[in-house]
């Protein structure tokens, strides 16, 4: 199976691009690219297995980040309101529509918990599985329907298992583990069918990496009043992971229903961070470019080999070792590269995460050796 690339990728730019890499002729880029980054330090293994991004954390946040070293003896003060602030004028609701977490993991588990509580989760499967997993070892029931042949999910089967004892649907766009994506208007659609009988907790990790975020984003759902929950986190396009800042959107009475369930609070650095670099346009430009750039690599690779791989629009890709992934990401280990696992019902696709520019020219060449020897 050859998955059409939605992203319209340029064939003759990806060979060329990869042939500079494996000649290691591509270094971190121009500008901004060249200055020093955590991609230095995380050669050892070079992690290409938990959707990280090691162009950030940006020089703005860490900039604010070392001015705060001294602060570290505070509680998080004004900084928390000064986040949801721009946030909320950036994406035009009011601040009672946006809950900051400790990361988008948090408010995961609170809705996973929360809703878990009052009735069943209906989820994709593969999926992104921390709101799925904690809902269940909180106790609640989970119906999980396959993805689409596509590897997306399918809107009208998940629809079909909404009942009267639904009390919450996850649909995490674009899809983590397979980097798929619905189609925006699709979503709303479906969100129209399902809103009055169960809320929707769309996923939004990687919305920012996408060409057309805004289309893409379901926060007109949120400010149309509907029974909708948004999650993003700062973990990925700002590649701030290790300081755990995600957020909610959602209507009033939602948060509300689920600030309780909060456990921690806010890390002051980690807020700093975010105030920073959600500023920083030019960084978040700049990283997505480079995702673009590694993507380019990896799936130019993937096509050199003929392996099927999906059409990822996010900062990994779900590729067909065509045999055992335990044996693939034994051998790549060995090269000092982390590839991710596989994932039911796919059992020989394995995930691979993106890593700097760099780390994707060698891991394009060890793929290579591993299939021709
Ligand atoms: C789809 C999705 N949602 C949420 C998260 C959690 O991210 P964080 O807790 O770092 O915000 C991840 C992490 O990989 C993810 O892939």
């Amino acid at each position: 199976m050859r998955l059409p690339n939605l992203q319209g990728l340029n064939r003759r730019q990806l060979f060329q691009s990869s042939g500079l890499v494996a000649a290691g002729l591509v270094t971190g880029g121009v500008g901004v690219a060249s200055r020093p980054t955590a991609a230095a330090r995380s050669n050892d293994p070079v992690r290409l297995v938990a959707n990280e991004n090691p162009y950030g954390p940006s020089e703005s946040a860490q900039k604010a980040m070392s001015e705060s070293l001294g602060d570290g003896w505070m509680y998080v003060t004004s900084e928390g309101r000064v986040l949801k602030k721009m946030i909320s004028e950036r994406e035009g609701v009011g601040e009672d529509h946006i809950l900051i977490t400790a990361g988008s993991g948090e408010l995961l588990k609170m809705a996973g918990l929360s809703y878990g509580m009052a009735g069943e989760i209906v989820a994709a499967k593969p999926t992104f599985s921390m709101l799925v997993a904690y809902a269940r070892d909180t106790g609640a029931t989970v119906k999980e329907v396959a993805l689409d042949q596509d590897m997306r999910h399918d809107l009208s089967a998940i629809e079909a298992q909404v009942s009267k004892d639904t009390s919450l649907v996850y649909i995490c766009n674009p899809n983590n583990p397979t980097g798929t994506m619905l189609e925006a208007d699709d979503l709303r659609s479906f969100i129209d069918g399902v809103e009055s009988r169960a809320a929707v907790f769309v996923d939004e990790a990687y919305v920012d990496l996408l060409d057309d975020p805004k289309r893409n984003a379901m926060v007109d759902q949120v400010k149309a009043g509907k029974n909708v929950i948004i999650a993003r986190t700062f973990s990925k396009i700002h590649g701030m992971a290790g300081l755990r800042v995600g957020y909610a959107i959602a209507r009033p009475d939602i948060i509300k229903r689920l600030r309780p369930l909060q456990m921690s609070f806010q890390n002051c650095m980690g807020a700093r961070a975010a105030i920073a670099s959600y500023q920083d346009l030019e960084f978040q430009a700049f990283s997505k470019n480079k995702i673009q750039e590694c993507l380019s690599v990896t799936q130019s690779a993937f096509e050199d080999l003929g392996l099927p791989y999906t059409p990822s629009v996010t900062n990994f890709v779900l590729f067909d070792t065509g045999g055992s992934v335990r044996d693939f990401a034994l051998a790549m280990r060995k090269k000092g590269l982390l590839v991710g696992r596989s994932y039911a019902p796919y059992r020989s696709w394995c995930r691979v995460s993106m890593g700097t520019v760099e780390q994707m020219g060698r891991f394009s060449y060890a793929l290579r050796e591993y299939y021709k020897g």
